[in-house]
């Protein structure tokens, strides 16, 4: 017979620690590592996220106000070097300078001074601390409601705001979720993202490019509602879209009550709605409506048998972020966990049918990139170290869809992970052949690792210990280019 354990598996003050502001800027070989980094490990990993979560004692209300600051660890024969540095956007410059915020957050942050200072002020921030990728040519910082802040790849340093050489237009914004269409082979990568645009009706806009950066192709699609849309999903012929339930109250927002993403309120009693955009333009989009709570991420989606599957972690509902709360105060027990379904979409019978894949609290679902649109067997996915209940994520999980089998490798109870990141190895031989690498954050030292795992087995590779801590992050990619 199993006995339950009931110590818990983290200890709250241990997380929040790893939400402590990062000022430093460093750029260092890594010397101190445990395991050996792969020799054929060759190329950079990029990764971006809040590293300020204060100005000068000044808390930011929530770490998604926090300015982005984007790491890169490059790899060469079987060394690693670690940088780090702050996207120089205009907020960050101006609060820099002026020792103080001056803007208000998405999330909550406002101005000191209380509703007053925030009255009618609908100036945001680009915080540009979502995601960051590599496209031609181009190392680019994203934030969901602008455009991306362009940097230097070896120094990390701010270029300026980048309109994707024309692509982006007066208001358009690009989302932090990018995917990679590699239907057409690795030789002919195809950038496939949008861009958000809410209110009484929402504008979305899907955009495609080349691997020189050059538009092939760009369709604006206008749904009803309100939307707020952080993800998609991509197949070779479709674009999906999933609607929150969500309703938005924009006065207290705009009377500077509350940051704007406080004004939404999801609805349990209402179905989500799945949009299934054809990428070709000229053809229309069709709607199906679910239960699905409430979706950040989607892990990805195919089709097959005549439907098309959509694999998302969903949330039996959203918290809001209250004006009062402190988010390194969060009980977790009162929250609900994230998990892992999967929803068949008959577009002919216009019917969802969803089926749960994994229970265990989970977030930042990730494959090979090679897979993305296609049916897929292998995901790998931050979870808690437990299988029941909520708590922060601790560990990875790889899940065999075909199999259900489950492997998972843990930094519990003192160390705490982040997005699982995918590298594939030059000459693969098999779906799984490559590596899992994912920054942990390790309380016991006060300082941050990058764990390299067997992506096969899920057995640690190395650990490559970084000399200070870096602030939880968001989400990031690899790019075999090795920046020095
Ligand atoms: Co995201």
């Amino acid at each position: 017979m199993q006995t339950v354990d009931i110590q818990p598996s983290f200890n709250i003050e241990n997380w929040q620690k790893g939400y402590q502001s990062q000022l430093e800027e460093y750029d260092y070989w890594i010397d101190d590592i445990e395991g050996e980094i792969p020799p054929e490990l060759n190329g950079t990993l990029f990764r971006n996220g809040p590293g300020l979560l204060d100005i000068n004692g000044q808390l930011f209300h929530h770490p998604f106000d926090g300015d982005g600051t984007i790491c890169a660890i490059a790899f060469q024969n079987g060394r690693a070097r670690f940088r780090n540095k702050f996207v120089r956007t205009e907020g960050f410059l101006a609060e820099q300078a002026a020792r103080k915020i001056l803007y208000r957050g998405v999330f909550g942050t406002q101005k000191p001074g209380g509703w007053l200072a925030n009255f009618l002020d609908l100036k945001q921030k680009n915080v540009a601390n979502t995601n960051v990728i590599y496209w031609a040519d181009k190392l680019l910082a994203l934030w969901e409601a602008d455009v991306p802040y362009r940097l230097n790849p070896t120094n990390l340093d701010t270029i300026g705001l980048d309109r994707l050489d024309g692509v982006l237009k007066d208001g358009d914004v690009f989302s932090a979720h990018p995917r990679v269409d590699l239907s057409e082979g690795a030789d002919n990568p195809v950038l496939v993202n949008f861009g958000v645009k809410p209110g009484l009706s929402t504008t979305i806009s899907l955009y495609e490019l080349d691997k020189a950066g050059k538009l092939l192709n760009r369709s604006n699609r206008v749904i009803p509602g309100f939307a707020f849309i952080h993800d998609f999903a991509i197949t070779p012929n479709y674009a999906i879209f999933l609607q929150n339930a969500i309703d938005f109250n924009p006065l207290p927002y705009l009377l500077g009550f509350k940051g704007a993403g406080q004004c939404l309120n999801f609805r349990s009693d209402r179905p989500a709605k799945v949009w299934v955009v054809p990428r070709q333009a000229n053809k229309p989009m069709q709607v199906l409506e679910t239960q699905a709570g409430f979706i950040f991420h989607h892990a990805n989606a195919f089709e097959a048998d005549g439907a098309i599957y959509l694999d998302s972690i969903c949330y039996e509902s959203l918290p809001t972020v209250e004006a009062d709360s402190d988010y390194r105060q969060t009980d977790f027990d009162s929250l609900s966990p994230g998990q892992l379904w999967r929803f068949k979409l008959d577009l002919a019978a216009k019917k969802v049918a969803p089926q749960q894949l994994l229970s265990r609290c989970c977030e930042f679902p990730s494959i090979n990139p090679e897979l993305m649109g296609h049916q897929y067997r292998y995901l790998y996915i931050g979870v808690a170290h437990r299988p029941q209940g909520n708590a922060p994520l601790q560990a990875i999980l790889k899940l065999d869809l075909e199999t259900r089998q489950e492997r998972i490798w843990s930094a519990a109870p003192q160390g705490f992970v982040s997005e699982p990141i995918f590298i594939p190895r030059n000459v693969q031989t098999s779906e799984d052949d490559g590596w899992v690498a994912t920054l942990i954050y390790d309380s016991s030292m006060h300082r941050s690792a990058l764990a390299i795992l067997d992506a096969r087995n899920l057995s640690a590779v190395a650990t490559l210990r970084l000399k200070h801590h870096i602030p939880y992050g968001l989400h990031g990619t690899w790019t075999n280019h090795y920046f020095d």
